[in-house]
C-alpha cells in the first residue's frame, strides 16, 4: 500500500522568481507544471480587462453563461447545462468527488504513478488507496494503465476509480474502446472518473474523448481543465460532465461561489477563440516532434506522450541533470514523489524554450552541439 501524503508534501514545480534569485539569473524557463506557453488567448485577456470593473459583485454561483457556452462548444446532443459542474480547477471537481462518494474504510482505486491529487483525496476522506499496475511491455501502450489488473483489484469496498487519460506524469493513453469495455464490466455502484485534463492534445493525435460515454453510463464523470490547452492555470477553472443526478450530488458539496468571475469570463472567451487553440496545438506539435528528434539523436529514452509534457529517463544522472538545468535557468519536474525517481518530466514549451533546453542539455550530457 502507498504511504499517506498531504498537501504539505505535494511538491509543485519550482517558482521562477525563486530560481532567479537563488542562481542570480535573468532568464528562467519553467517547464515544470504543464502550462501552455502561448497563452492566455487575447480574447480572454480582453474579457479579463472588462471583468475587473465588476469585481465588487459576487460571481454567478451557477456559472450559467459558461455552461451555456460549454453546451455549445461541446456540441453533444445529450450534454445540457445540468450535466455540467464548474470548479475552481478540475482539482476541485476531483475533491468534490471525494467529499461526495468516499468515507473511511472505502477503497479508492487508480494505477501506480497516478496524478498525486487522487492520493490527497484518499487522505482527507480516510479511504484506502489501492494501486493497479501499468503496462510495462514496450510498445504503443507502454506505461498506460493495465485495465485487466485494475479490474482484478476491484473489491466490495471499491467506491471510486480514477483513470487519467492521458495520464500525468507518464503522458500515456488508453483507447476509448478499452475504457468503454472496462466500464461495461464494472458494477454501476462504483463511480468511475475519467480525468481528461490533457484531452485536447490527445485528440490532436487522433484519440477520442470519453464524453460520449456519459450518455451510455450513469456512473461515470469526465473531468476537464482550462489550465492546459486554454492556458488559464492561474485563474483556477475546470469542469466535470456526468449524468444530472451525479452532478446534483456534487453540487450539494460545493461552496456557493466556488468559481471567481474573472475565471468564468476568461474561460467563456477562450471557448470562443478557436484560432488560439489551433496556434497552441501547432506550437505543441512542432515542439514535441523537435524534442523527440533531439532525444533520439541523444539516445535518450522517453515515454511517448499524448499530453503537453514528456517524461524522460535519465537513470543515475537524474539529480545531476536536474540541478545543472536549474543552475542554467531551466526548471523541470523531478518525479520521485510519483515513484519515478529516474525520470524528469518536461513541459513541451515553445520553440525558443525547447531549443534553449536542448542546447543546455547537450552541454550537461557533454555532447557536442555540431
Ligand atoms: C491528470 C491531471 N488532472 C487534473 C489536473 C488538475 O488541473 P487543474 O486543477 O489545474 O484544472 C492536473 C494538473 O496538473 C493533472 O495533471
Amino acid at each position: 500500500m502507498s504511504k499517506k501524503i498531504s498537501t504539505s508534501n505535494y511538491k509543485p514545480g519550482l517558482d521562477i522568481e525563486f530560481v532567479k534569485e537563488k542562481y542570480h539569473l535573468k532568464d528562467v524557463i519553467k517547464l515544470a507544471s504543464n502550462e501552455n506557453p502561448c497563452g492566455p488567448s487575447e480574447i480572454a485577456i480582453k474579457a479579463f480587462d472588462k471583468e475587473i470593473r465588476s469585481l465588487n459583485r459576487y460571481p454567478d454561483g451557477k456559472c450559467t453563461q459558461l455552461k451555456k457556452q460549454l453546451v455549445k462548444s461541446l456540441s453533444r446532443r445529450f450534454v445540457k447545462q445540468d450535466n455540467i459542474i464548474v470548479g475552481n480547477g478540475s482539482s476541485e471537481i476531483i475533491e468534490l468527488i471525494g467529499k461526495t462518494f468516499l468515507s473511511a474504510n472505502d477503497e479508492i482505486l487508480f494505477s501506480k504513478h497516478s496524478f498525486i491529487v487522487y492520493k490527497l483525496v484518499a487522505n482527507f476522506t480516510g479511504s484506502k488507496v489501492i494501486e493497479s499496475k501499468l503496462i510495462t511491455k514496450h510498445g504503443k501502450e507502454f506505461m498506460s494503465s493495465d485495465l485487466d489488473d485494475m479490474y482484478k483489484k476491484i473489491t466490495k469496498k471499491t467506491k471510486v476509480i480514477f483513470i487519467a487519460n492521458p495520464a500525468n506524469p507518464t503522458g500515456a493513453i488508453i483507447s476509448n474502446k478499452k475504457i468503454d469495455d472496462f466500464i461495461s464490466k464494472v458494477s454501476t455502484k462504483i463511480i468511475i472518473v475519467i480525468d481528461e485534463a490533457y484531452i485536447e492534445y490527445a485528440c490532436e493525435r487522433g484519440h477520442k474523448s470519453a464524453i460520449n460515454l456519459v450518455n451510455k453510463f450513469k456512473n461515470i464523470i469526465v473531468t476537464r481543465s482550462f489550465s492546459k490547452i486554454y492556458a488559464l492555470a492561474g485563474t483556477r477553472i475546470g469542469y466535470g460532465i456526468a449524468n444530472k443526478d451525479l452532478i446534483s450530488k456534487l453540487n450539494n458539496k460545493r461552496q456557493p461561489f466556488n468559481v471567481n468571475m474573472v475565471a468564468q469570463a476568461m474561460a467563456r472567451a477562450s471557448l470562443k477563440d478557436p484560432k488560439f487553440l489551433k496556434r497552441s496545438l501547432i506550437t505543441y506539435n512542432s515542439s514535441r516532434l523537435y524534442l523527440y528528434k533531439q532525444f533520439d539523436k541523444l539516445s535518450l529514452k522517453y515515454i511517448d506522450s499524448y499530453a503537453n509534457f514528456i517524461t524522460i529517463y535519465f537513470g543515475k544522472n537524474v539529480k545531476r541533470v536536474f540541478n545543472e538545468l536549474l543552475k542554467n535557468g531551466i526548471i523541470l519536474r523531478p518525479l520521485e514523489n510519483y515513484g519515478l525517481q529516474n525520470y524528469l518530466r518536461m513541459t513541451i514549451g515553445n520553440s525558443r524554450e525547447c531549443r534553449k533546453f536542448v542546447k543546455i542539455l547537450k552541454n550537461i550530457l557533454r555532447v557536442s552541439d555540431a
